[in-house]
């Protein structure tokens, strides 16, 4: 009796972690376009995988200049181009944005924003009343702060959902990208229902183990955990840390830090994400 009691209330439980999901007919009919720049490839993963799951046109943005191969390289043409106010010249759009519904719309994060083609994109072509779904990759973070620039940018802007992926962790685009189509209804299938982060408490020293754990090694952090919230998946142990994080100038900020554990024996703590 015991078991089924217990077997009974398991089921209860799944069923209330599950959203199923149709894929519904106002997404079926509506016209979506994958518009991305990527300069060294991880976005494009991210944008010829939703693509692919949608069957939608994609177009590729590109520097009428490529930059160069060389990161460093990149680093200092860009840095100019900021602080001169440059905005690169693209090559023409081989698709016309006006002529979808919803556009993807893809960058990696350059100096915490969208890169900087980006920037010429939105001057170039009229986002107002296209629904308008963000997805980033970047080495450690800078998905909500691109976001934002791109509220300030183009003022009213429909973004109806977002994604952000380090380019360490490529391997989790199938399971994230899945997840927001599936959220946006564009996509058949069922999310687990996640639970909020529980209330930040300091961070004991178990804790801490876990940050080091998973941040260690950056080189673009030096980062101190200071409170934690975290929640259980089905497959994983989440965490938003917040930490003091000295930047390369000196200055101390305070940063959150997304770290997950996934359950499976041997799997290591890693960031997802960094908000600065
Ligand atoms: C000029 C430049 C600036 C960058 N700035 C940041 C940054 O501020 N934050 C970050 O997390 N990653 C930064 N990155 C790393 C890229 O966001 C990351 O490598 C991204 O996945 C590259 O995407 P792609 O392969 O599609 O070009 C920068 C890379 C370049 C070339």
């Amino acid at each position: 009796m015991k078991a089924l009691v217990t077997v009974l209330l398991a089921s209860l439980a799944m069923m209330a972690c599950t959203a199923p999901s149709k894929k519904s007919e106002d997404a079926t009919e509506k016209k979506v376009l994958v518009l991305y720049y990527s300069q060294t490839g991880a976005t494009k993963t991210v944008a010829e995988y939703i693509q692919q799951k949608l069957g939608a046109d994609i177009a590729e943005v590109q520097a009428k200049e490529a930059y160069p191969e060389d990161f460093q390289q990149t680093v200092a043409r860009g840095m100019k181009e900021m602080q001169e106010g440059v905005n690169p010249e693209l090559l023409p759009l081989d698709v016309n944005p006006a002529d979808y519904d919803v556009i993807f719309l893809g960058y990696p994060i350059w100096f915490g924003t969208y890169a900087l083609p980006v920037k010429t994109l939105l001057q170039n072509i009229d986002l107002s009343g296209k629904e308008v779904v963000v997805f980033s990759t970047f080495g450690s973070g800078g998905l909500n702060e691109s976001i934002a620039e791109l509220q300030k940018a183009v003022p009213g802007i429909n973004i109806i959902g977002k994604l952000g992926v380090r380019n360490a962790l490529l391997d989790r685009v199938p399971a994230e990208a899945d997840r927001l189509l599936i959220d946006l209804g564009m996509m058949e299938g069922e999310n687990e229902t996640l639970a909020d982060y529980s209330e930040q408490q300091p961070v004991t020293e178990a804790d801490t183990a876990i940050f080091n754990a998973a941040v260690g090694d950056y080189p673009m952090l030096s980062a101190t955990p200071v409170t934690v919230g975290s929640r259980t998946t089905s497959t994983s142990i989440d965490y938003l840390f917040t930490a003091e994080n000295a930047g390369q100038d000196g200055q101390k900020s305070t940063i959150k830090v997304y770290v997950t554990k996934g359950k499976a024996e041997g799997d290591q703590p890693v960031f997802t994400l960094v908000d600065r």
